[in-house]
């Protein structure tokens, strides 16, 4: 007896120290969350009066959106002090308030770090510019000089992920690199300075009491060697199948051995995901390597459409790359860089029908899931925002592909003028939020047994009691075309219709859950139009 419960303690602790390996993370993007303060622009200490709803919703952790100081020309991914907090989110105090009271709610805190560029606003940067040309400054940087008779042509052919060149010329003639906005020039990693710079800039807020970090661009630190061109005028989109001189370099993957080495070193399992837009599943794999980070955003599966046969060619690609190098997949169908999904599978409520859908498929595999914020709501992407409002870099130069659309603030109660995101009596929040949103606030949903928010809610509730399915794999049924039919382990099972026609299978259970009406008869199950659900098999 007393050795059984030793055994279990020992599982137990196992499966906590290990908490990512399934760990469904909730990404704050603080901005848009909660304001606090009433300057209509979300903060820290709005994101510390909604932990109790995020403990409620059931999740086990929280990235946070970087939210350090920064002249924000990208929202914050222009880092000017990494140790400090932007008067616009709050003071460093309320960065430790927010990790203590996260910590007392049961939930994990990851937060940003941002390795492949800094501000231009940054000290570092500013001597750069100061010191000129061929001095110590300019060697934490990619500074070139140009190509032409004066000089007077960019280094190479690279072109920023924003568009436009990704050179700048200074007045002294010198050019400096940046793969995103030019207010964001980028590091120089064969500097011994800047890789000693980033260990004490993780130990600060590993210090403070982070359980890991989000590292944003991961696979763009390192640049091929001589610069080379890419050989073709073609902007470089994030997601591409094609390698490029300047990200998934095999280079950065000692950097990342480096940093794992420095997790480690700390009590309590931090750990570190990897933001890497890389051509195929397996080059992502590279990143969570056992050496390596811990997870790696499955941009694959995000970007795949809702078709039965993609997805599960994607999946099944997913568990045996990860599974190769003993990793967890980590699922993710939206984060503050995409078209939300519901508007991505169709907008309007057949790309709701299927979000909801999505999210039980996602839910219900083996590995660790992301959770953008107001995805458990249901949230579409906001097509019509007023151009007055519209300052993301990438938008300002890419009228089509804006972020700004996923980014509106989070509707909490159906109360004008901003649905309690802000205190009352502003006037406006950072970006309008659309007046049909009432009906979509928390506040509305958490009074609907049927709205997206109690779907997540009971989804999340049922993976936490489902203790037994871990990580383990998944094991594919027979089902007809257009849908799919899993089971993990002997208790739980799936469906999926993919299709927009009912589709009858054979029920593999009893209803746990699902994302719409479902009949069952005579052991045969009708699946709705683009549904999914959830089965218990307690007699198996
Ligand atoms: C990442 C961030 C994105 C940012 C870019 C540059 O892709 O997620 O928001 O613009 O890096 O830092
Ligand atoms: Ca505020």
């Amino acid at each position: 007896m007393t050795e059984l419960v030793h055994a279990d303690r020992a599982a137990e602790t196992e499966a906590t120290g290990r908490w990512w390996r399934d760990a469904v993370i909730y990404q704050v993007y603080v901005r848009s969350f909660a304001d606090g303060n009433g300057d209509g622009i979300g903060d820290l200490l709005g994101v510390r009066s909604r932990l109790r709803y995020l403990a409620d919703l059931g999740v086990d952790a929280i990235w946070l959106n970087p939210f350090y100081t920064s002249p924000m020309a990208d929202f914050g991914y222009d880092v000017a002090d990494y140790r400090d907090v932007d008067p616009i989110f709050g003071s460093l105090a309320d960065a430790k308030a927010l990790i203590d009271d996260a910590h007392r709610h049961g939930l994990r805190v990851i937060v940003d770090v941002v390795p492949n560029h800094t501000s231009d606003q940054h000290v570092w940067f500013q001597e750069a510019l100061a010191a000129g040309p061929g001095t110590p400054a300019r060697e934490r940087y990619i500074f070139r000089e140009g190509k032409g008779a004066d000089g007077e042509l960019p280094p190479n052919d690279w072109e920023s992920v924003f568009g436009g060149p990704a050179w700048t010329r200074l007045p002294d003639g010198q050019w400096y690199l940046h793969l995103f906005a030019p207010e964001q020039p980028d590091l120089n990693w064969e500097n011994p300075e800047v890789h000693a710079e980033f260990e004490s800039i993780l130990r600060f807020w590993l210090d403070l009491g982070v359980d890991g970090f989000r590292i944003d661009v991961s696979h763009g630190m390192v640049k091929a060697e001589g610069l080379p061109d890419v050989g073709h005028a073609d902007q470089v989109k994030m997601i591409g199948t094609e390698v490029v001189p300047f990200f998934d370099q095999d280079g950065v993957h000692e950097i990342h051995r480096a940093w794992r080495r420095l997790l480690d070193s700390y009590p309590g399992m931090r750990i570190g995901v990897a933001e890497a837009w890389v051509p195929s599943l397996d080059r992502l794999a590279n990143y969570v390597r056992p050496d390596e980070m811990h997870q790696a955003f499955n941009f694959h599966f995000l970007t795949t459409p809702w078709d039965a046969a993609r997805f599960r060619k994607v999946i099944d690609e997913s568990l045996a790359s990860s599974g190769a190098v003993g990793a967890p997949a980590t699922w993710v169908l939206s984060n503050h860089d995409v078209k939300r999904h519901v508007t991505r599978y169709g907008h309007g409520e057949l790309g709701l029908r299927r979000a909801r859908a999505a999210a039980l498929l996602t839910l219900a595999l083996p590995g660790s899931t992301y959770v953008y914020q107001g995805e458990e709501l249901g949230l579409p992407e906001v097509l019509d925002l007023p151009e007055e409002y519209l300052t993301d870099p990438q938008r300002l130069r890419n009228p089509e592909d804006g972020r700004d659309g996923c980014r509106v603030p989070i509707p909490w109660a159906d109360v004008e003028p901003h649905f309690g995101f802000s205190l009352p009596g502003i006037e406006e929040t950072w970006l309008p939020m659309p007046a049909s949103w009432g009906p979509l606030s928390v506040e509305s949903q958490l009074r609907d047994p049927a709205s997206t928010l109690s779907l997540y809610r009971e989804a999340l509730r049922i993976r936490r009691d489902l203790t037994s399915l871990g990580d383990e794999s998944l094991t594919w049924l027979d089902s007809p075309a257009g849908t799919l039919a899993f089971t993990r382990g002997d208790g739980f099972a799936v469906t999926v219709n993919l299709t927009g026609e009912p589709v009858e299978l054979p029920a593999p259970g009893r209803v746990l859950l699902a994302s719409a009406g479902v009949e069952v008869a005579g052991g045969t199950v009708r699946l709705a139009p683009d549904s999914a659900v959830w089965w218990g098999r307690d007699d198996a």
